[in-house]
């Protein structure tokens, strides 16, 4: 790769459609999401089909979007008349190859291998989970390493030391339903809206969150996660205590998940002598987590990196980084390699 570093991402795996250019991993030039949260919402979740298509729709438009906020045409020449260069722009194109939905990941990657090879720069397939982790150094560039991410989404719940960019362990995972999907189905079952977790943050801010001691689950693994069996908790609880209100259920259940996701990430911290605690994913958003997190990592006098929502949720601009990284350790992706929608997260090598 030569000068810059400049990669374009894109990210479609899932229900945002996004595109992104970033320089040497580290600098977001622009980024650009298109969230489809109203195409879903009355269908009370993600719609593979009608994901796809708005994908479909919404790729290129998002792309030259991305494009344009880094004074670049869809060619991905320079707009600037004066100093119009000859030569494309972007040294790379990177796209999420999986996990996702697969008529999603899809329309990422054909678009990405198309403006690859019609640009003549190369294609990188990342792993949207590899992607998450590079969020927080984004927006903090001056963070240390090694650190502790705790990566909790809708899909996912992972424990992952950060070693170096490109190097990374993963120290734990769930066994069962993600820590969002636990949100989401509780706030469903209390007859909440969609997505849930924004409303289960809301709702137990008027909530007492010891009114209801619910099950924080051990498991085999020390630093694997267990929800279902809480979720299961709360429908019981409720089903048994029907004058009991949601604000208390809400901030019961919230209390229940943070405790499990701030005492394990911090254990595990203390575990590989990191230098801090990372948050990435949705449930990143959630503000009995970010404030307990950050105290919990205070106390013990190491760093917490929170980055802000929107870098948290899916974006490219993660995309575009763990794609720079990538291309420097182990080069460009086949342009025959497909989406893979149950891609896992393995140790770097
Ligand atoms: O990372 P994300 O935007 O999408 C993927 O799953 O990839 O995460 C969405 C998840 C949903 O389950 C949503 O309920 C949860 O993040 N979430 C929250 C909050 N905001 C979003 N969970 C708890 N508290 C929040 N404030
Ligand atoms: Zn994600």
């Amino acid at each position: 790769m030569t000068g810059r570093g400049r990669v374009l991402g894109i990210e479609t795996s899932c229900d945002e459609t996004a595109a992104a250019v970033v320089d040497a991993g580290r600098t977001v030039v622009s980024s650009v999401v298109s969230s489809q949260v109203d195409v879903h919402s009355r269908y009370g979740g993600v719609v593979p089909e009608l994901a796809g298509r708005a994908h479909l729709e919404l790729a290129l438009p998002v792309v030259t979007d991305a494009l344009a906020g880094a004074g670049l045409d869809r060619r991905g020449r320079s707009l600037d008349g004066e100093a119009r260069e000859a030569a494309c722009g972007i040294d790379a194109v990177a796209a999420t190859i999986g996990p996702g939905l697969i008529g999603a990941l899809l329309v990422g990657v054909s678009t990405a291998k198309a403006l690859a090879l019609a640009w003549g720069v190369p294609f990188v397939g990342v792993n949207h989970l590899e992607g998450h982790l590079y969020a927080a150094m984004l927006e903090a560039p001056d963070l240390e390493l090694p650190v502790v991410v705790l990566l909790v989404s809708g899909g996912h719940s992972l424990l992952v030391a950060l070693e170096a960019p490109g190097s990374y362990k993963v120290l734990g995972a769930t066994l069962d339903d993600a820590a969002g999907e636990a949100f989401d189905k509780v706030a469903r079952y209390l007859g909440l809206g969609y997505p849930g977790g924004p409303e289960i943050d809301r709702l137990a801010v008027s909530g007492d969150p010891t009114s209801i001691r619910f099950p924080r689950a051990s498991t085999e693994g020390v630093f694997d996660f267990s929800f279902s069996g809480l979720k299961t908790a709360v429908v019981n609880y409720v089903r048994a205590h029907p004058e009991v209100t949601n604000e208390d259920v809400a901030a019961s259940f919230q209390e229940a998940v943070v405790d499990v996701l701030v005492a394990k990430t911090l254990a595990a911290a203390e575990d590989i002598r990191a230098r801090g605690g990372c948050l990435a994913g949705g449930v990143a958003a959630n503000s009995s987590l970010r404030a307990r997190f950050a105290e919990a990592f205070a106390t013990r006098g190491l760093s917490s990196y929170l980055p802000s929502r929107e870098m948290c949720t899916d974006n490219a601009a993660m995309i575009a980084a763990a794609g720079y990284f990538q291309l420097q350790r182990s080069g460009p992706t086949p342009l025959d390699a497909g989406a893979v929608p149950d891609l896992r997260l393995h140790n770097s090598k």
